[in-house]
């Protein structure tokens, strides 16, 4: 049985992936307002990723005879100034989950919650994951600058996302 401290941690992890979830999607829909199908089409897939973290940990609580409780999302940010902006947002988000992660291995750790902190073990190795993939996008926006065909070729790119996935 998961202690208290424990079950209350997760939750609060399942309401930030949800909101990661959530601010992806916002992002994705910019792209939209912006004509960049690619981009908005990566973030949506990356939007139900998030969506897939927060359920995870969901089931783990579910396993473990914990309580879930479905805290309220926080409302995203809905506008940027640019498209790269975007995806510095995006890494800073990553920046952040992972702090959060760390942060919730560190009490598992404390709490001697041994099987969570197996559980955790998947999202540390996530989370390296994640951060490489945004700051490979970052670095590639600030080589693109404002090139127009480079961006739409960054864009279609980008749009690629599901198909490759597909085919693994
Ligand atoms: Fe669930 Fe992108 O961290």
């Amino acid at each position: 049985m998961l202690s208290q401290v424990v079950q209350d941690a997760i939750n609060r992890q399942i309401n930030n992936e949800f909101f990661s979830s959530y601010a992806y999607l916002a992002m994705s829909a910019y792209c939209e307002r912006q004509q960049f199908a690619g981009c908005a089409s990566w973030l949506r897939l990356q939007s139900q990723e998030e969506t897939a973290h927060a359920m995870r940990l969901y089931d783990f609580l579910i396993a473990r005879q914990g309580v879930v409780v479905l805290h309220e999302i926080k409302q995203p940010t809905a506008d940027y100034p640019s498209l790269p902006a975007v995806f510095e947002a995006a890494l800073a988000q990553e920046q952040t989950v992972t702090k959060q992660i760390d942060d919730l291995y560190e009490l598992a750790f404390k709490e001697k919650a041994f099987a969570a902190l197996v559980e955790l073990e998947w999202f540390i190795t996530e989370q390296v994951e994640e951060e490489k993939t945004a700051s490979t996008i970052v670095h590639k926006f600030n080589l693109v600058k404002d090139d127009p065909a480079s961006l739409l070729d960054l864009d279609r790119e980008l749009g690629e996302r599901g198909t490759a996935e597909a085919a693994e």
